[in-house]
């Protein structure tokens, strides 16, 4: 299916010269591109003032010219034709990539310094071309090729349209990529900016995508959150001005998360508009909603501006991150849906991209540091005898670290800890029939460290600051590639000595003083960037080196939940509050954007350890089936009745997790507006087999059954209940509902519907 369309269009228009006091025609030559995906349509045309304006992003219209709602004949700023104020033309047309300084006061994605400092950009649009397939994003750094994490998409899913514009001060190509998927409603963008002149120029904005809509009538979703409550959905509607998250961590962050979305006020799971923005990307972030003068909206996203710039040499260029836009004209739902789509199928890679995942037992909720090697085998044992088929050790085994206060950077077993040595305790586990894994903080240093005693400027740090500390560690300088291949020789040293099947990479403090003693001065504000880069070169000699390894990332809990870290990691842990209640927001608002294949959910013991809730065993369970299940707690402890349920859940878990991890997911109550009561299910693609879970937050006086409307079934067939075992039709469990019995506070249900032929 073609479905990129190229038209080169001569208009003919008339407009209204006021100065004349009569109608004036002319024309314009204008080369329009139209690209579809099932459900959308994105139209831009390239101008012959060279500009390149943005025409369409919505709901899919087959017709084949859209550029009437440019108005370039009623526009009375139209640049043709009106010489003596192209400036208002630059205020109000809406742009593709609109850059900063030269009339245009709306938000800019793009400018560039020069060696003269003037900062005023201007570009001009050059030619196109069109490629099945969509490329790969690469930066060439002075030591190394570093590829950015980005959707892929074969020439049978995807094209890409690739326009090139020339900055007219520098000489600059600035290449903008766009690819339109075939089969799901996304458009990706990025863009590549080369020099191609003699002289250096520094880019000081290089935002992903910019998108200029007709209309104002939005609200703003964006996740939001701190430390154990992260991605917690916030709706706002949008208002004159500027709305906006960003990270300035050097991380993605607790607080925001790269994701944000534009949706119709009425727009809720089922019905309404909605666009979905998502960054590839892992370090600083901006995303901004601007309602402009004329009641538009035009929407940015990118790496953070702000102490940001990067010099590009000549012959040199730089790679922009890719931004993945997502449009549903069915609510918030599809949206979702679509993301997850996207992520399962063209972002997530490696052996357990379709896999089911070993259900794990982690230490550290049930030990912290308080740990050796028989305290191991001990979780263990118990552990397999219930049917857990992993053990991960968490941190502390290392160095001589007994709390959060050493040794990071020093990734040598601490054989006081773990008496025999890794390979004898990985055996012993591997013996019980289990696999091990192991948790890395790579990123980090402490001062208490060997590693630091002998390099102290390895840590990022600006001279003549004192370093804030957090967690009591520094971050390593990481754009610095020796010190990346002494961490990864170390590293590979562990993976080499024992059979480990498994790592969790964690990343608990963001950058503060961020500075290099290697950068010189003026390539200092790539520090962040160079950083995020940096991490992305190591998990890559990682995953390509020990494909079989199960990589799980972790940042404190869920600081660094985004599509940069799922390219590199099937799963992310979503947060360090595994309290069943906490997670109910936690999980439905990651899943707005990230498919629940990914999110890393365990039972953990009570009272919890965050919150300090009790909550049923079986509900924690049954919560924890939304994610990669497994269990934090001291198996070896916890009551009698507990450990018996283990088993049953780890067989519900088999049972559903097919259904969870490849299915579509429908959110069926709304945890944000109502946090008394949640529901949600899963549905297979072929809609034989569906998984329905309810909580009942709080008890509630003179009780009655509720009922809860299913979705996704297929309306003609008849399924199964597991709880009444009566057949319905999906129309009635649909349109009438279930009938969701649950008293009292914490409890909850789950439901198996299979299809009766
Ligand atoms: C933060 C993580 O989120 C926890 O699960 C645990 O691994 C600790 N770090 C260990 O320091």
């Amino acid at each position: 299916m073609e479905n990129i369309r190229v038209q080169k269009l001569h208009k003919e228009y008339t407009r209204w010269n006021w100065q004349a006091g009569k109608n004036e025609p002319f024309t314009e030559d204008m080369t329009l591109f139209t690209l579809s995906t099932p459900g959308s349509t994105y139209a831009l045309a390239a101008l012959e003032s060279g500009h390149l304006a943005h025409v369409y992003y919505g709901k899919r219209t087959d017709d084949e010219d859209l550029s009437y709602l440019l108005r370039l004949g009623e526009n009375p700023y139209t640049i043709k034709v009106n010489s003596r104020d192209t400036g208002t033309f630059m205020d109000t047309t809406p742009f593709e990539y609109p850059t900063f300084g030269t009339g245009d006061y709306r938000e800019s994605a793009f400018a560039l310094t020069d060696e003269n400092g003037a900062a005023a950009t201007s570009l001009v649009y050059r030619g196109y071309e069109i490629i099945e397939g969509k490329p790969a994003l690469v930066q060439e750094l002075e030591d190394c090729k570093v590829t950015l994490p980005s959707v892929k998409g074969c020439p049978r899913c995807a094209s890409t349209l690739v326009i090139t514009m020339e900055e007219v001060r520098t000489g600059a190509q600035v290449v903008l990529y766009y690819t339109a998927f075939r089969e799901l409603d996304v458009i990706t963008r990025s863009a590549v900016v080369k020099n191609t002149g003699d002289t250096a120029f520094k880019v000081t904005r290089a935002m992903s995508t910019a998108v200029d809509l007709d209309s104002d009538k939005y609200d703003f979703i964006t996740l939001n959150g701190s430390w154990a409550r992260e991605r917690i959905l916030e709706r706002s509607p949008l208002h004159h001005g500027k709305q906006s998250i960003d990270s300035m961590k050097g991380e993605s962050s607790h607080q925001s998360n790269p994701f944000a979305a534009l949706v119709s006020h009425k727009a809720d799971e089922e019905s309404g508009e909605a666009y979905g923005f998502n960054l590839v990307y892992s370090g600083n972030f901006f995303a901004q909603a601007e309602v402009t003068q004329h009641k538009r909206t035009r929407f940015v996203m990118g790496m953070a501006p702000f102490d940001f710039s990067w010099t590009v040499a000549p012959g040199a260029s730089f790679t922009v991150p890719e931004a993945v836009m997502v449009y549903s004209s069915e609510g918030i739902g599809k949206m979702s849906r679509t993301f997850h789509d996207l992520y399962r199928q063209h972002l997530i890679r490696g052996e357990y991209k379709d896999k089911a995942r070993p259900v794990l037992i982690n230490n550290w909720e049930a030990t912290y540091f308080n740990f050796d090697t028989e305290k191991l085998v001990s979780i263990a044992e118990s552990a397999s005898k219930a049917g857990i088929e992993m053990l991960v050790m968490d941190d502390g085994w290392f160095g001589h670290r007994n709390s959060d206060d050493s040794s990071l950077g020093d990734w040598y077993v601490n054989e006081e800890k773990i008496k025999g040595g890794l390979k004898d305790l990985v055996d012993r586990v591997n013996a019980l029939g289990m696999k091990f894994g192991i948790w890395f903080e790579p990123e980090m240093i402490s001062p208490d460290s060997d590693l630091y005693r002998a390099h102290p400027d390895w840590a990022i740090q600006v001279k003549g600051l004192p370093l804030t500390q957090s967690r009591q560690q520094y971050v390593l300088d990481y754009s610095r590639k020796e010190i990346r291949d002494n961490i990864w020789a170390q590293m590979k040293k562990i993976l080499d000595s024992a059979n480990i099947e498994y790592i969790k990479w964690d990343m608990n403090r963001q950058i503060t003083e961020c500075g290099s003693a290697a950068l010189p001065a003026d390539r200092r504000q790539e520090l962040w960037h160079r950083y995020v880069l940096g991490v992305y070169d190591l998990q890559e000699r990682l995953v390509s080196e020990y494909p079989h390894i199960l990589l799980e990332n972790c940042s404190g809990g869920g600081a660094r939940f985004d599509p940069g870290m799922l390219y590199f990691s099937p799963q992310i842990w979503t947060s360090d509050d595994t309290d069943a209640i906490e997670r109910l927001k936690i999980q439905a608002g990651t899943s707005v954007c990230y498919p629940a294949s990914a999110m890393g959910a365990h039972v953990s013991d009570c009272p919890n350890h965050t919150v300090g809730r009790s909550t049923p065993f079986s509900t924690r369970g049954n919560v924890a089936m939304v994610g990669t299940f497994g269990y934090e707690l001291d198996i070896t402890r916890i009551s009698e009745e507990d450990r018996a349920q283990i088993p049953g859940q780890i067989a519900e878990f088999k049972k559903y997790n097919p259904i969870v991890r490849e299915g579509d997911h429908y959110r069926l109550a709304n945890i944000f507006e109502d946090n008394t009561f949640d529901a949600w299910m899963f549905v297979t693609k072929d809609k034989q087999k569906a998984v329905f879970t309810a909580v009942q937050v709080l008890g509630r006086p003179n009780y009655h059954s509720r009922l809860v409307k299913l979705a996704g079934l297929d309306e003609k067939k008849r399924y199964r209940s597991s709880l009444t075992n009566e057949v319905h039709s999906g129309a009635a469990l649909m349109n009438c509902g279930v009938i969701v019995d649950l008293s009292g506070d914490f409890k909850s249900m789950v439901i198996e519907f299979e299809e009766v032929k």
